[in-house]
């Protein structure tokens, strides 16, 4: 086997959090025409949390981030960049990144978010490291978090059931060469699929009308068995990228930390990657689809239990709107 890649970032705290609301299938029975065991045989999903009507992106943001920071062992004042991995961020202007260094108490430090949608994350943590890397910053958070709830359309049934509200941050640091950090990661973009996944209205190509509003041009609307193919060929190209890039093979692998927009899509990665599903963690049936934040919701949950272990090699694939997609390759 090749030498392994020097790891220059490492990540020294993970955290999360989701509302307290749950909505489950039996409820979105009663809101649409759809079942429980519709939703939970096509995705795997059972709950997600709901946002509270006086919560936004930012709070639910600077939860996790608190977190993630108490289990690095830092203060706000440590941290010398804030990048939000979101596409439902408080308001259009400015960055919802923003609001978190208000709350986090973190000042004069650059913070900006990252439209990528479901890859927000990943997105992120390569930005990070790019930047860690270079010595231009020593301690970055890097967060997912989207509140979808309130850009879906309640009334269609093939969005609605899928997405949930949540948040979840890592904080990375400087590796320390003992070979534990990012050793690789890779980002992609196919615009030509940008129609497959969108929220047409409200931007500068169609601004807001009545007539907009009306026709629900400022909610999500998904062409679902197009990113479906979609995902399932790309998270494993993805994947396969970040393990050559890495030296390694699917059986050095601990574990996946795959994006949770669908368990038959995660189940056809696994067959591709010839990597068993029990090393996958799973956690779409209590939260959905929550964008950005999946990935770092289900590597905190893992991290925290005690099934991601230091040391572990841990493997992240995400896509989403763009579409855009990439992994990423740590040791933990
Ligand atoms: N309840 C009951 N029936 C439904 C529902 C529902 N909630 N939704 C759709 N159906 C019906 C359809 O109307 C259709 O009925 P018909 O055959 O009478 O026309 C039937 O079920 C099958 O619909 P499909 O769209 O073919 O269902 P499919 O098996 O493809 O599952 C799904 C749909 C779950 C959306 C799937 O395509 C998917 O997961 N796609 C990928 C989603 C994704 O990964 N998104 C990316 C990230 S999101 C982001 O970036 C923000």
């Amino acid at each position: 086997m090749s030498a392994l890649p020097t790891p220059k970032s490492r990540i020294l705290g993970t955290g999360h959090y989701v509302p307290e609301k749950v909505l489950a299938n039996v409820d979105l029975e009663k809101i649409v025409d759809t079942s429980d065991a519709w939703i939970a045989e096509r995705t795997g999903i059972r709950r997600r949390h709901i946002a509270a009507d006086k919560e936004n992106t930012s709070d639910m943001a600077a939860a996790a981030a608190r977190r993630a920071l108490e289990s690095a062992g830092l203060n706000a004042a440590d941290i010398d960049m804030i990048i939000v991995g979101t596409i439902s961020g408080d308001s259009p202007m400015p960055a919802c990144a923003v609001h978190v260094q208000q709350k986090l108490g973190a000042d004069n430090i650059p913070a900006f978010d990252v439209s990528a949608a479901c890859a927000g994350f990943i997105y992120g943590m390569t930005i990070a490291d790019q930047f860690i890397a270079t010595g231009a910053a020593r301690c970055v958070l890097v967060i997912g978090v989207e509140l979808l709830s309130r850009l879906l359309d309640w009334q269609d049934r093939t969005t609605c059931v899928l997405f949930g509200d949540g948040a979840g941050a890592v904080v990375l640091g400087p590796a320390e060469g003992d070979g534990r950090g990012l050793l690789a990661t890779r980002i992609f973009t196919d615009g030509s699929l940008a129609h497959a996944l969108t929220i047409p209205g409200g931007g500068t190509a169609e601004p807001l009308t009545d007539e907009g509003l009306a026709k629900k041009r400022n909610k999500v609307h998904m062409m679902g068995q197009e990113i479906f193919r979609t995902a399932i060929k790309n998270l494993t190209s993805a994947s396969t990228a970040v393990l050559k890039a890495s030296g390694l093979t699917s059986a050095d692998l601990d574990w996946v930390v795959a994006h949770q927009a669908n368990l038959r899509i995660i189940t056809q990665v696994s067959d591709r990657l010839n990597f068993p599903m029990e090393k996958f963690i799973i956690n779409i049936q209590e939260y959905g689809n929550t964008s950005s934040a999946s990935i770092p919701i289900a590597l905190d949950e893992a991290v925290r239990d005690g099934r991601i272990q230091n040391g572990h090699n841990v493997l992240m694939c995400a896509l989403g709107a763009g579409i855009s997609w990439g992994a990423a390759l740590v040791r933990m």
